[in-house]
């Protein structure tokens, strides 16, 4: 049994966050965004619009896209590191609920950006294993709800929002997963970190005037390592399954900054045509922003039954992972 890409779906809230909005919270500049970033606007989940809410709505899409009842799903994988709650329940069970769906393993996979491709490994396992038919992966982030908007270097580059995939088992290899690639680094801890709520700062009045519940980020240390992880990472999986960039259609590569996504780009020699960009209108929505991009070219037409797909991501923990794969699902 294989695994295969079956569906997408995606939501994203309705608020949008501008530059100019911005310019009116912190010290900083749409002309320095836009340089530094290629991030023009990102949108921000309402008060009582939760991560587990948007995942559902993604999730809602993704099921009838591939055309299948929610009953089908026999596994729930949510990748986000703004869960509802910190410790428990997990995400994935608030979103099973949500959909309707009884009797269903449900659990939350904690790697930051790298959250949805780590999924999209553990859904090849599950099903080539044999375990697991129809898994359905999420990639869903409430950010707003750990950024401090009084901290320039950080609040103009995250988003909200979600992506979901429907993975099913399937016995014709030639829709199947080609590679995935998934590893960390913890040596690397402390360039991405929310230092609380969790055991080493549990919830008190210091952490409160401190702000360690804020996501906390050595920027530039981040930039320079992601290109030189990230084109390596791509590099070695094209090698090792004998595919030149040039015969990738779509490379599709966490949306983080456009100069990180450019320097990649320009390392394989790929055209502009071949790389998927959408950081500048949803900002680095962190797990959610692979298949939200997966999402957005699947409903402009832009991706096609049977067209390959290279995914590369780069995020907290130190993670990365990257995946070689074709669409298995139906034109928009
Ligand atoms: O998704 C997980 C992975 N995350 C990433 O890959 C993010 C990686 N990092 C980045 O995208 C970039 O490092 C940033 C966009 C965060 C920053 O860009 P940079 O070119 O690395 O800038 P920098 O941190 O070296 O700062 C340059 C200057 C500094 O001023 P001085 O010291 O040169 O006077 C900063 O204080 O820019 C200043 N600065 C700002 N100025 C205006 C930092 N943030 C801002 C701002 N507006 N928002």
């Amino acid at each position: 049994m294989y695994a295969k890409f079956h569906s997408i779906g995606a939501y994203v809230p309705s608020k949008v966050l501008s530059n100019a909005d911005l310019e009116k919270m912190v010290d900083t500049s749409d002309e320095w965004i836009l340089k530094r970033t290629g991030i023009s606007e990102r949108r921000m989940a309402a008060a009582d619009e939760y991560t587990s809410d948007m995942a559902a709505k993604a999730s809602k899409i993704a099921i009838e896209r591939a055309g299948l009842e929610r009953s089908d799903i026999d596994l729930i994988v949510c990748a986000t590191v703004t869960p509802d709650y910190f410790n428990m329940p997990a995400t994935s069970c608030i979103i099973s609920d949500k959909l309707g769906i009884k009797n269903v393993q449900a659990f939350d996979i904690s790697a930051a950006c790298s959250g949805f491709v780590y999924a999209m490994s553990v859904a090849k396992a599950f099903i080539e294993s044999g375990m697991k038919k129809h898994v359905l992966i999420i990639g869903a982030e409430k950010f707003s709800s750990i950024v401090d908007y009084t901290d320039r270097t950080t609040c103009i580059l995250f988003g909200d929002g979600a992506g979901a995939a429907v993975i099913s088992a399937t016995e014709d290899k030639s829709e199947a997963f080609i590679d995935v690639h998934a590893s960390a680094d913890g040596s690397y801890a402390d360039f991405l970190v929310t230092p609380a709520p969790g055991c080493v700062n549990p919830v008190s009045q210091k952490v409160l005037d401190e702000g360690l519940n804020f996501v906390q980020m050595k920027g530039n240390e981040t930039f320079k390592l992601a290109v030189k992880t990230l084109t390596k990472d791509v590099k070695n999986i094209l090698a090792a399954n004998k595919i030149n960039s040039e015969d990738i259609p779509h490379f599709i590569p966490h949306q983080a900054n456009y100069r990180i996504i450019k320097a990649v780009g320009d390392s394989l020699k790929m055209k502009e045509e071949q790389v998927v960009v959408t950081v500048g209108k949803y900002g680095n929505t962190s797990a959610a922003s692979i298949p939200m991009a997966i999402n957005d070219i699947w409903e402009s037409g832009r991706l096609k039954k049977g067209e390959l797909m290279l995914l590369d991501t780069f995020g907290g923990g130190l993670t990365w992972a990257s995946a070689l794969l074709p669409f298995a699902g139906e034109n928009a």
